[in-house]
């Protein structure tokens, strides 16, 4: 359990932790490549830890010394049959990507996570992956984890995936390693493209073009020294907190700024936002850069189509100052919020309702209207929050409670460590 309290303004220097996407991939890659991948800068938060956990199931040695992780890649054929069950924890990403690896494999594995995990919908890979003629089953029979995946050849298929999903185009791709011929995946609109880039810079044949990227089976990877940048999904709370609290100005180093991925930015500066990118420069096939965020008067905006994969996980936090912005904001197409960790829809509209805001949810996304004093500054009181246990309702929670009266109280705050390991003192240390 967490309290927050107002904050009277947001004033530092900081470094956010690895980004969480690039971290599970560059140990998923650096496992199936030849030689030793290193990785400085990897999120060592529960999600990506269960990732390195599966792949030690199955062989693959992976140390830590001093700030680098260790991958000793088998090759593409080098993963060994785990003795136990996968426990994927609270991660779809691991589950979505490793289940298109694991349907290449010649043995069988079953992969299962926690409750929040295992009510996730599954079916959104297990039919691209039965359409390249793999085995795998929902234990259950309904369409989730547990998974059941029996290794077998793989046929190359094109794949018009019905969601604009980095990880159902992920897992396709990955099972694309071990199929007979090129495997492409078309989405509706551009979902990050991290595995793109990281795995062609291991040596992959892999090319994209619009919303459709292509992959042909290659001989081997090659291990890479993979650079994390710091995970804009979770400078977002810092961006936030530093836009609406009154007295800001936060200067964030090491931010992934792909453009698949960067859509929050565009949005700020949609909203009126005063943020400055600096040092912008490539990292790693990664284009990152330094944010200076000082306090604005925000206004209303209408967030929709293709820019909400590029923003997905960043709405909870965006539907916040959308509350403590001026007149109307509408946020659409994000029919995809129902499926993250919680329903965010649902949980977003509840907590800040609680917290007196104006928010009404709608099917795809949240209708926001702004409730200001005479003064013009945002009305919120402090409440009970219970996140469902989803790290990012914790986390835009604690930013609302500093910009409210009273106490919030974030019941189930532990959760930020499946992305954020000492998130809470970080914004307290910045915090006036
Ligand atoms: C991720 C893709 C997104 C995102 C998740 C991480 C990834 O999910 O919400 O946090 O690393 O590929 P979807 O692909 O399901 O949209």
């Amino acid at each position: 359990m967490k309290t927050i309290y107002r904050s009277f303004g947001l004033q530092g220097m900081i470094t956010v932790p690895g980004d969480k996407s690039i971290s599970h991939r560059a140990v998923m890659f650096g496992a199936l490549a030849d030689g030793v991948t290193t990785i400085h800068g990897f999120l060592k938060g529960a999600d990506c830890l269960s990732t390195i956990d599966c792949f030690r199931k199955m062989g693959i040695q992976i140390e830590e010394k001093e700030d680098t992780i260790y991958v000793h890649g088998k090759g593409l054929h080098g993963l060994t049959a785990p003795t136990e069950t996968l426990d994927v924890g609270n991660s779809g990403t691991t589950t979505r990507l490793i289940s298109g690896i694991l349907a290449g494999q010649d043995f069988t594995t079953t992969l299962s996570g926690d409750a929040s995990l295992n009510s996730r919908p599954m079916k959104r890979i297990i039919t691209p992956l039965s359409m390249m003629n793999a085995d795998i089953k929902s234990e259950k029979g309904n369409g989730c984890a547990p998974l059941v995946i029996h290794g077998k050849p793989l046929t190359a298929i094109h794949y018009q995936s019905p969601v604009a999903s980095a990880q159902v185009k992920s897992c396709v791709l990955l099972a694309g390693l071990y199929a007979n011929g090129k495997t492409s995946v078309t989405e509706p609109s551009l979902s990050r493209d991290h595995t793109e880039r990281m795995l062609r810079s291991f040596g992959a044949d892999i090319s994209s073009k619009g919303c459709t990227s292509t992959i042909a089976p290659p001989e081997s990877l090659q291990g890479q020294h993979i650079e994390v940048p710091g995970d804009i999904s979770s400078a977002a709370f810092f961006i936030a907190a530093a836009l609406i609290t009154p007295n800001s100005e936060v200067y964030i180093q090491n931010v992934g700024i792909n453009p698949t991925r960067s859509g929050i930015l565009k949005v700020c500066e949609d909203m009126g936002a005063d943020i400055t990118r600096k040092n912008v420069r490539e990292e790693g096939g990664e284009p990152v850069a330094d944010l200076m965020v000082r306090s604005s008067d925000l206004h209303g905006t209408v967030i929709e189509g293709s820019i909400i994969p590029t923003l997905i996980d960043e709405l909870p936090v965006i539907a916040l100052m959308a509350c403590c912005a001026e007149g109307k904001t509408i946020i659409r197409d994000a029919h995809e919020l129902h499926v993250k960790e919680s329903d965010r829809i649902e949980i977003v509209s509840r907590n800040l309702s609680a917290m007196g805001a104006d928010i009404i949810p709608t099917e795809d996304g949240f209708l926001i209207n702004s409730r200001c004093d005479e003064h013009d500054i945002p009305i919120l009181h402090g409440a009970s929050i219970a996140c469902a246990m989803d790290h990012r309702i914790a986390m835009t929670f604690a930013v609302a409670g500093m910009n409210a009266d009273g106490e919030t109280i974030i019941t189930d705050s532990d959760c930020v460590d499946v992305s954020y390991p000492g998130f809470f003192s970080q914004l307290e240390s910045i915090s006036l």
